[in-house]
């Protein structure tokens, strides 16, 4: 039966060399040709995610393995579609019914999948260097789909190519990251990306939601929103990380939307067609007003969504090829 699928037209298939790492841990270090590989096999995907029949069997016979320590909607699940229209075998680990409950630890949890012989896995963990330290016990390859407060590439990459579709490019652009900064991985890994792809960076935040070394990203930092996002292209909102928190970083909830929450009128600061995006979760009332966040004229959030299937599905094929090629 003849598939349904138009021929999409997919980019040369870059060289194993040309990406040449065996986990995807981290934004920090990768080189923009490299970046740009991800996003141009992403932008391939896209069109095979829109169609009705939309397998390969690209990852045939491979296995892929979620490991999800936090809570997750987006990631885990666009890891686990993005293996599967590739025709992987992908296993979601369910954390809470794992041995893990009867005290085994990660590192003994990770070793117990890799003797299953894994090709990657993907793992979110609440601790900042744990999804490395995994990585560096295992034979397979590592994507990491957050790691406390350090990094989470895939959010970053899937972010860069909802803005590099929307605007043909990154370069140039002016992007303001508001809100819980401090806390975000979301923020790191798209500060070390959009300031590799020349893009300029703003960080907004309350002086208590701020990293303490913020100098050492290359960033301008505003502590008033419509400052901060005035004559932006771009605003990216941030979710208050409570859980995370310990103490008090803003007097209230209410207090904080009024200075920090983004709604219509703030908006008119930035740019007049500046565009809105969001990680998700969603804290509506909080950093985003509701009516901003479902405005399809000014707002990515959907976008990003889609982009996060398309931007996975690229990351396992550069990585599953490595593996062919022995990149270590
Ligand atoms: N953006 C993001 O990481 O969302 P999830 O926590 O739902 O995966």
């Amino acid at each position: 039966m003849a598939s349904k699928r138009k021929a999409v037209e997919r980019p040369q298939t870059p060289p194993a060399h040309a990406f040449p790492h065996k986990h995807l841990l981290g934004i920090e270090g990768l080189s923009p040709q490299e970046i740009q590989i991800l996003l141009d096999l992403a932008d391939s995907y896209v069109e095979q995610n829109r169609a009705e029949n939309k397998k390969t069997d690209l990852l045939r016979g491979r296995t892929l393995i979620n490991l999800f320590f936090e809570n997750s909607t987006r990631t885990r699940t666009s890891f686990e579609l993005a293996g599967k229209r590739l025709g992987g075998d992908t296993i979601n680990m369910a954390v809470s019914t794992s041995s893990i409950k009867k005290g085994e630890t990660l590192i003994d949890t990770a070793m117990t999948l890799n003797a299953m012989h894994p090709d990657i896995l993907c793992v979110r963990h609440p601790h900042s260097g744990a999804v490395q330290l995994l990585s560096e016990k295992v034979n397979c390859s590592v994507v990491n789909g957050g790691d406390g407060t350090h990094e989470h590439p895939t959010q970053a990459l899937l972010d860069a190519q909802t803005i590099r579709r929307r605007y043909g490019k990154i370069e140039g652009l002016t992007v303001a990251i508001s809100g819980d900064v401090l806390h975000s991985r979301v923020a790191r890994s798209n500060m070390y990306l959009l300031t590799t792809m020349g893009a300029k960076v703003r960080l907004v935040a309350p002086p208590t939601l701020l990293p303490k070394d913020v100098e050492r990203y290359g960033v301008h930092v505003f502590n008033n929103l419509e400052d901060g996002i005035s004559g932006c292209d771009i605003v990216m909102m941030l979710r208050l990380q409570t859980e995370r928190m310990q103490g008090m970083y803003v007097p209230s909830i209410r207090e904080y939307f009024r200075f920090y929450g983004l709604t219509k009128e703030k908006l008119n600061a930035a740019n007049p067609d500046a565009l809105v995006m969001h990680p998700g979760p969603m804290n509506r009332g909080v950093e985003i007003d509701s009516e901003l966040a479902d405005d399809i004229d000014r707002s990515l959030i959907r976008e990003q969504v889609e982009m996060g299937v398309a931007v996975r599905m690229a990351v396992f094929e550069v990585l599953t090829r490595n593996k062919m090629n022995k990149i270590q």
